[in-house]
């Protein structure tokens, strides 16, 4: 039998391309998105991709009887995979309210409906930001979880811990942690990508911005960092790797239904790239000479982190594998789709 997933949040850079892998993997998908960080046109991707459009309920989880009607007029979710969350690291400092009750408000929900309609798993949207700053690189999972130093990261660290207590408290749940490390790029058909609205806080949405004239100038924080060229290094993975892995997550939940109630993963590639390396990656896949100067740190950023992703490759068998320009290639395509729409792209 097809299995369902509800994919919260599923309009959004993440939840969008991990639709597109459930669907090509023969999963019927129902999202739930409030539209806050993501535009509906976004379905049109994905039914454009996989030739499927995915039933798209417009709504807040955050809103315990609105998940309850959804779940009523969609019977049969076997799964969750939740992306519905606030995750602007620097917002999150000046709206702690709006993240913890968004974040948590929506797990909490979440967790609550599983029991009641039958859902068995859950798969969680972590961060490498449980971490902090690493004592040692690369980092696996049993690392110690460092004190958070923003309310975001913090949503993160409670949002594990809940989900750790529901499950010892003997729910009849399941749940997979997934710490992601740096999510980039867009799908290969540059049909759907990252859609940052106003201006862009990760550092390729920048950069291709940059590249396509919409921003004057790129600034790189800092260059005094204890990294080979000062720059600070993180582990940055293509987002269709990333989404790969939570249909092989789901499945292991769904399909061992006598396996581990909860367990952890890094999704990383395990390599450290730079940020002027990473510059440079763009500049070889794109063709286009980047604007940027060096300026000052950017508060709270993190020196060096990359994963130690090798639970996920051998207990999984899972593996990023799409070369660092091949997924620069797609951020910049996927950009050049956005400033042009209606000029087709070459693939
Ligand atoms: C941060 C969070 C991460 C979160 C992610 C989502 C921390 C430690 N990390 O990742 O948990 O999931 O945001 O938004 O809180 N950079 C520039 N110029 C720019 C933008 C970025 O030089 O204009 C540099 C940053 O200093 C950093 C690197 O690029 O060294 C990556 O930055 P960014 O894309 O914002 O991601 P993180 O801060 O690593």
């Amino acid at each position: 039998m097809r299995h369902k997933i509800l994919v919260t949040g599923g309009t959004g850079y993440i939840g969008s391309h991990t639709t597109v892998q459930l669907q090509q993997a023969g999963f019927d998908v129902v999202i739930i998105d409030n539209l806050s960080n993501s535009r509906r046109e976004v379905l049109d991707g994905i039914e454009a991709i996989t030739g499927i459009r995915p039933e798209f309920v417009e709504g807040d989880c955050t809103d315990i009887e609105t998940l309850r009607r959804l779940f009523r007029e969609h019977p049969g979710i076997d799964g969750i995979i939740n992306f519905a969350a606030s995750k602007a690291v620097g917002e999150s400092v000046h709206k702690p309210i709006l993240y913890y009750r968004n974040n948590l408000g929506t797990l909490l929900n979440l967790l609550e409906c599983m029991p009641e309609f039958g859902v068995k798993g859950i798969v969680f949207s972590s961060s490498c930001t449980v971490y902090g700053e690493p004592d040692k690189n690369p980092i696996d999972e049993s690392a110690p979880i460092k004190a958070a130093t923003s309310p975001y990261g913090n949503t993160k660290q409670i949002s594990e811990e809940i989900i750790r207590d529901v499950i010892t408290s003997g729910a009849p749940v399941k749940s997979i942690l997934l710490r992601y490390f740096n999510p980039i790029g867009a799908h290969p058909s540059a049909k759907i990508g990252e859609l940052p609205l106003g201006v862009p806080q990760n550092l390729v949405p920048y950069v291709t911005q940059t590249a396509a004239g919409i921003r004057k100038e790129l600034t790189v924080f800092g260059d005094d960092y204890d990294t080979p060229d000062g720059t600070c290094i993180r582990d940055f993975i293509d987002v269709n790797d990333l989404a790969k892995a939570h249909v092989i997550a789901m499945k292991r939940m769904l399909d061992n239904p006598d396996g581990e109630k909860l367990e952890v993963f890094n999704l990383g590639t395990g390599r450290g790239l730079s940020v002027l390396e990473l510059i440079n990656a763009f500049e070889e896949a794109s063709g286009v000479k980047l604007n940027y100067r060096i300026g000052p740190r950017r508060e709270g950023d993190i020196e060096k982190i990359w994963a130690n992703p090798e639970k996920a490759n051998t207990v999984l068998g899972w593996k990023a594998e799409t070369p660092i320009r091949d997924t620069m290639a797609s951020a910049w395509r996927w950009q050049l789709t956005l400033s042009n729409p209606n000029e087709k792209q070459p693939s």
